[in-house]
């Protein structure tokens, strides 16, 4: 059993050519409230790995869930996580694959997946494709609320981790998510109003 990652959630590891993510037990939760976050968080990412699959977007093939065990089972992306490989690439292929991530993020909410935390960490660049993963966070929504948070979330990404190329970054994602998502706009407005939202916040608290 070779370990490939530990999580704040979550061990994950291969097992004949297989990725398991085991949600292990935080003990700074409660047992019952621990136990059903990890059961749903299970069963949710199951869900939408598939559906992010049908809507066209690249993801691990689910091959067995067992939301009691806290396991899923998965096909093996071999590649690199996007936040690792950013260092290495010039603008051209930043354009390139930040473009796609965001024409890849268009799909998913136009089909009311959302993401729930689309960081650059929960993409695997693989040869010229672009895998999302880590889907326990997501759910099913057509608002534009929905949208507009994971939007958020992966700016600040980006702000945060790759400052150096912010601008290219955000440009090409976001000429990526208006060709694949027809309420682009409107969801992009949302974000900024959502982030105003909690600038005022954050003042007064
Ligand atoms: N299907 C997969 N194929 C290859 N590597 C994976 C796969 N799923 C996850 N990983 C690796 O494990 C890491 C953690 O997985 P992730 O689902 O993001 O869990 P966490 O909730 O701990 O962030 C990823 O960043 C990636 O490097
Ligand atoms: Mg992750």
């Amino acid at each position: 059993m070779e370990v490939i990652a530990r999580g704040a959630e979550a061990v994950l590891y291969l097992s004949d050519g297989m990725v398991v993510k085991h949600r292990i037990r935080k003990s700074y939760r409660s047992p019952e409230l621990d136990e059903m976050l990890r059961t749903t968080r299970t069963r949710r990412e199951a869900r939408l790995l598939a559906l992010a699959k049908r809507a066209g977007v690249p993801a691990p093939v689910v091959l067995d869930v067992d939301p009691e065990e806290k396991k899923l089972c998965m096909s093996y992306i071999p590649g690199e996580k996007l936040s690792r490989a950013v260092g290495g690439m010039d603008e051209e292929s930043l354009r390139a694959v930040f473009r796609l991530a965001g024409e890849l993020a268009g799909r998913l909410h136009r089909r009311g997946v959302i993401h729930g935390d689309l960081t650059t960490s929960n993409m695997l660049l693989s040869g010229e494709k672009l895998y999302f993963i880590d889907f326990g966070l997501g759910e099913v929504s057509s608002s534009l609320e929905a949208a507009g948070t994971d939007l958020l979330v992966f700016r600040k990404c980006v702000r945060s981790t790759h400052f150096q190329h912010e601008e290219l970054i955000l440009e090409s994602f976001f000429s990526g998510y208006r060709s694949s998502f027809e309420q682009a706009e409107q969801a992009m407005e949302r974000m900024l109003s959502i982030e105003r939202r909690g600038r005022y916040f954050e003042h007064r608290g």
